[in-house]
């Protein structure tokens, strides 16, 4: 059951543009063509994903009595993967081609009939989402190869297609694959585990095979008694962490939103069993993870809820809502918040023999029963560099403000929460021909530097410089000018998005930047 999200209205391609223009991501290994679902965060970006970082960890972690965090290892104890389901489950159904050599999943994979002068000719397979042209194109290829021209195409019929997943073998062997010139190709739907493996240690045979963690919530399930039995927390808790995480994904694709390397901020919440306690807190995380992106900048009418039906639920869970995002490229999942049950900590205890019960000393106290039992997890699961994604589309917009000489000229501007945003203010001397006005900039500049990142501009007309900094969404820009070294030593502050200008002493202006950053 998914709710509405308002749409996007800036398009991917214009967002990628922007984002390799001004340096916030580039493909990653560029100079060598690229490979395919892997990124690099330029200056700005790497700026602005380590302040969606740092306000989840201060929001979730520093500010709250009841979450500690964890920095665990990427690579774990490979029977860690076997234990949690992965080693045996966290699969696709992925299709092979055999004359091309690549490789779709199936749930993405369609096929068509194609009926030639009303009579069966074959089928055409191709991926979710293609033009109508492409199809019937690929379709006029079965006609050449029955070697009649003329044969009238149906291509009402192209419109009855099904998945892959639903194929059949004699079906398959007239089946033309996406990128093949002959039908019968491709093979039929085969589970493909998406972790990736890797060797450690000395020995190349499979005892040293382990993993690169597709998730970083199994590095806090395995250190959860750690933390119960050095920390002082209490059911309910929280262990939070921040890592990297990699999935051999076949399709990565929209940008960031899939890619084979990413980063998850994941929250495993150790609570007491029982059902009502179990949907108190699922609700709990459900509105202050929606709240949580309204505060960094998303808008709520863009954040939706998609509560995943019973049959879909994954392995590990007894129930999913997404929080979903009306990404550019329509709306999609950018936050699952999970009811793991018991799963993990259960299949920890079997396949390590080590206890994970907890002894709650309140109930206890209390005479209530029982006090010895394995907590029930509440997990929010949110990636970074979706967020970074869905940020970005948020901010982006275009507007026309007056230039040096009052006429209309149309701007780009990222509208960044200023918690968000790489740089949080910009020092500008009004003319830099002048060094008492250079020098006084440059103080402020310093000053300011100390606490948050922030530019330094000198060079070209000022209406430049704010135009320059509007596009990479500095929400503040300060001029100092005559009026700063000869009257009063105020500097003019210019709000970005309504592009207003007060004047305002240098203590008065931390005073307000404080305020507007860390709120
Ligand atoms: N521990 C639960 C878990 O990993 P998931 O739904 O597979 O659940 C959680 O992933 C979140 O991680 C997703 O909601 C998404 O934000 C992010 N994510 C998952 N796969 C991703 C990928 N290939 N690229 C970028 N982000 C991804």
């Amino acid at each position: 059951m998914a709710t509405d999200n308002a749409q996007s209205t800036v398009s991917m391609e214009t967002l990628v543009a922007l984002c390799k223009r001004r340096g916030f991501v580039f493909q990653s290994s560029d100079i060598y063509g690229g490979y395919n679902g892997f990124f690099d965060f330029g200056p700005l970006g790497a700026e602005v994903k380590k302040n969606i970082k740092d306000a989840w960890w201060d929001d979730m972690v520093r500010r709250r009595d009841d979450v500690v965090g964890l920095d665990s290892s990427i690579i774990m104890h490979p029977k860690i993967w076997k234990a949690s389901g992965h080693v045996d489950g966290f699969s696709d159904p992925m299709v092979d081609c055999k004359e091309s050599k690549l490789r779709y999943r199936a749930d993405q994979l369609f096929y068509a009939p194609v009926i030639l002068d009303g009579e069966a000719a074959g089928f055409v397979a191709y991926m979710e989402g293609a033009e109508t042209s492409v199809i019937v194109k690929q379709a006029k290829k079965i006609r050449d190869l029955k070697g009649n021209k003329e044969a009238k195409l149906d291509e009402a019929a192209l419109e009855t297609a099904k998945e892959f997943t639903e194929s059949t073998a004699e079906e398959r062997t007239v089946t033309l694959g996406p990128d093949a010139t002959a039908p019968g190709t491709l093979t039929e739907p085969r589970q493909f585990n998406l972790m990736f493996e890797t060797k450690v240690g000395p020995l190349a045979d499979d005892t040293a095979k382990a993993y690169l963690r597709p998730e970083t919530a199994q590095g806090i399930f395995a250190n959860y008694k750690n933390v119960v039995d050095t920390g002082r927390v209490k059911v309910p808790f929280g262990i939070a962490q921040i890592g990297k995480a990699f999935r051999n994904e076949i399709t990565p694709r929209n940008f960031v939103f899939r890619s084979r390397e990413f980063e998850q901020m994941e929250l495993e919440f150790f609570i007491e069993p029982g059902e009502e306690n179990r949907l108190k807190w699922y609700r709990y995380w459900i509105d202050w993870c929606t709240n949580w992106l309204v505060s960094i900048g998303l808008p709520r009418e863009g954040i939706g809820k998609d509560v995943h039906p019973q049959e879909k639920l994954s392995h590990y869970s007894k129930g999913t809502t997404d929080l979903t995002f009306a990404f550019p490229h329509g709306v999609q999942e950018l936050w699952g918040i999970a009811c793991r049950g018991d799963f993990d900590l259960t299949q920890h205890q079997e396949h390590s023999g080590k206890g994970m019960d907890y002894f709650d000393e309140v109930r206890k106290q209390a005479g209530e029963e029982p006090f010895k039992y394995i907590p029930n997890v509440i997990e929010p699961s949110l990636g970074v560099d979706r967020t970074f994604l869905a940020v970005m589309a948020s901010a982006y917009c275009e507007d026309e403000v007056p230039n040096d000489k009052g006429q209309p000229e149309k701007r780009t501007l990222m509208k960044f929460h200023p918690r968000i945003a790489p740089y949080k203010a910009a020092i500008f001397p009004l003319v830099k021909n002048k060094p008492e006005l250079v020098e006084r900039a440059d103080a402020l500049y310093r000053r300011l530097q100390k606490r948050w990142n922030v530019f330094y501009d000198a060079s070209g007309a000022i209406g430049r410089r704010y135009r320059r900094q509007d596009e990479i969404g500095t929400p503040f820009g300060i001029t100092v000018d005559f009026d700063t070294i000869e009257k009063d030593g105020t500097v003019t502050l210019r709000d970005r998005d309504t592009t207003e200008q007060v004047r305002m002493s240098e203590d008065d202006l931390v005073k307000f930047l404080e305020e507007k950053i860390e709120g």
